[in-house]
């Protein structure tokens, strides 16, 4: 009798473990179709989902034809241009690119320029301008022009006038990117000498640039020299979406709408933006914008693998849905949208809300 239940206990123990390592390889993104039949995944170590693609047949429109440089690591840029990209988000329609900024040296300047294409603008909700040095003015044009977009002034001349962390105007200073962005040139220089060798030494350059404001935090040191005196790149977050109509515009030309099965169609916010976005409904995960669920499209989750774990549950998995059951005896508990089945009066899991209500049937979507 005690021998059975033993063994029972230990097929129980191998179950869960089994349990545990077919759930641990689902989310792995190493082996999930990204791409076209056929078309590269990678370019050295950035991935290239669709609508983006290098090849014929591969992207979905000209604006989102890459090309790759092997003998230059990571270089991964738009066919057309000469952002370099260094990471491609679906969920969201961003992309990270890196560009030059424009600087002031004692021996050097710089005027920095980029232009997009198609839809794809710079970011105003995740980018900042920002002007850099002391006694420096910084400008973000629109083109070459003397329209002046938007910019700011730095003033200092003493290290002890720096705070790290602070970009209010000494030493650093910052303004908003305008919504909508598409071609930027930056101009930089100082004020208030006439005289190169007046500079103060521990700020020989000034810089301007745009940059993902979540990748930057002034401090001291940057004013000494910041990325090789202004020559290395920064990164900037770029918005795109696909198409330049709305959703339901776009869904009524099926042979053109970009989102797959199991989607749904989104319009990001602010007016200067055309097109739409595509994303997995709830309960569904893959890349939106391939068409096929079996090709990598949006599939249903195995919410029964993700999210209703312990010895107590027995769980079903619905198309796009699920039912989580706890036995008599056990208790769910919910943390970080997985439920739990555990015996009752265990202490709780850290950080969970703990539900001893007779209701122990959990029914539920998974969002992605
Ligand atoms: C790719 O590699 C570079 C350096 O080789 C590294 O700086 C970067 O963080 C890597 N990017 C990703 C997405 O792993
Ligand atoms: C790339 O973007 C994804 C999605 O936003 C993010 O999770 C990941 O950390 C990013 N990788 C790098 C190296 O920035
Ligand atoms: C720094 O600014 C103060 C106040 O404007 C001025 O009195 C001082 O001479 C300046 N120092 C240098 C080194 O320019
Ligand atoms: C500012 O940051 C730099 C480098 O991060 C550090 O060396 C310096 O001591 C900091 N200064 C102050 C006043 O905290
Ligand atoms: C920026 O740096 C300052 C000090 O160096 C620190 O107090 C602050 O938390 C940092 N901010 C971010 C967003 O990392
Ligand atoms: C710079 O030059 C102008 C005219 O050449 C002069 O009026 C001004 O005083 C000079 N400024 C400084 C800080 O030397
Ligand atoms: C520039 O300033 C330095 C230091 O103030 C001075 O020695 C030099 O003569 C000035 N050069 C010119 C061309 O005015
Ligand atoms: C930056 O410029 C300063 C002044 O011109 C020079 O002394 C320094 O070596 C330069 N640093 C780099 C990394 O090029
Ligand atoms: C939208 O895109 C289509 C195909 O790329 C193009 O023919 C059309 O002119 C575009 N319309 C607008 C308003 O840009
Ligand atoms: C959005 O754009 C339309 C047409 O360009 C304009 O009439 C409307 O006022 C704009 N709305 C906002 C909130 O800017
Ligand atoms: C999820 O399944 C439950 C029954 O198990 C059902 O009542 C509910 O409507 C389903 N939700 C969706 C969005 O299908
Ligand atoms: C839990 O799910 C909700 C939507 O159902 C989502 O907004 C939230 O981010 C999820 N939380 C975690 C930790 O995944």
């Amino acid at each position: 009798m005690a021998l059975k239940v033993i063994v029972k206990l230990h097929s129980f123990v191998l179950l869960l473990l089994l349990m545990h390592l077919a759930s641990a390889d689902i989310p792995a993104t190493g082996s999930e179709i990204i791409t076209k039949p056929g078309c590269r995944s990678h370019c050295g170590n950035v991935s290239i989902p669709y609508p983006f693609g290098i090849g014929p047949g591969c992207f979905i429109d000209k604006d989102f034809e890459l090309s790759c440089d092997e003998s230059i690591v990571n270089d991964i840029k738009p066919a057309y241009g000469s952002i370099k990209i260094s990471n491609i988000s679906i969920p969201d329609g961003h992309m990270t690119a890196e560009i030059f900024m424009g600087r002031d040296c004692p021996d050097n300047r710089y005027t920095a320029s980029a232009t997009l294409v198609g839809t794809f603008t710079f970011s105003s909700a995740k980018n900042k301008f920002i002007g850099m040095g002391c006694n420096t003015w910084a400008y973000l044009g629109l083109d070459d022009s003397a329209s002046i977009c938007t910019g700011c002034l730095s003033v200092c001349n003493k290290t002890k006038d720096i705070t790290n962390g602070s970009c209010t105007g000494v030493g650093c200073c910052q303004a908003p990117v305008p919504v909508g962005l598409k071609t930027l040139y930056v101009k930089v220089g100082k004020m208030f000498t006439n005289n190169t060798s007046e500079r103060l030494s521990f700020n020989p350059c000034s810089y301007g640039f745009i940059v993902d404001e979540s990748s930057f935090n002034f401090t001291l040191p940057y004013l000494k020299d910041f990325k090789n005196n202004g020559t290395g790149t920064v990164p900037v977050v770029v918005d795109w979406t696909v198409g330049n109509e709305t959703c339901m515009e776009a869904a009524r030309n099926p042979s053109s709408y970009a989102c797959g099965q199991n989607t749904d169609c989104s319009v990001p916010e602010g007016n200067n933006t055309l097109g739409y976005r595509c994303n997995c409904r709830w309960g569904y995960t893959g890349n939106p914008y391939l068409q096929s669920s079996t090709l990598g499209g949006c599939r249903d989750v195995d919410e029964c693998k993700e999210i209703c774990k312990g010895p107590g549950g027995k769980c079903e998995n619905t198309e796009g849905n699920y039912t989580c059951v706890c036995n008599n005896g056990y208790s769910y508990e919910v943390r970080d949208n997985i439920t739990y089945c555990i015996l009752e009066n265990k202490s709780s899991l850290p950080g969970s809300t703990q539900n001893n209500n007779l209701n122990k049937i959990v029914v539920g979507k998974l969002c992605f």
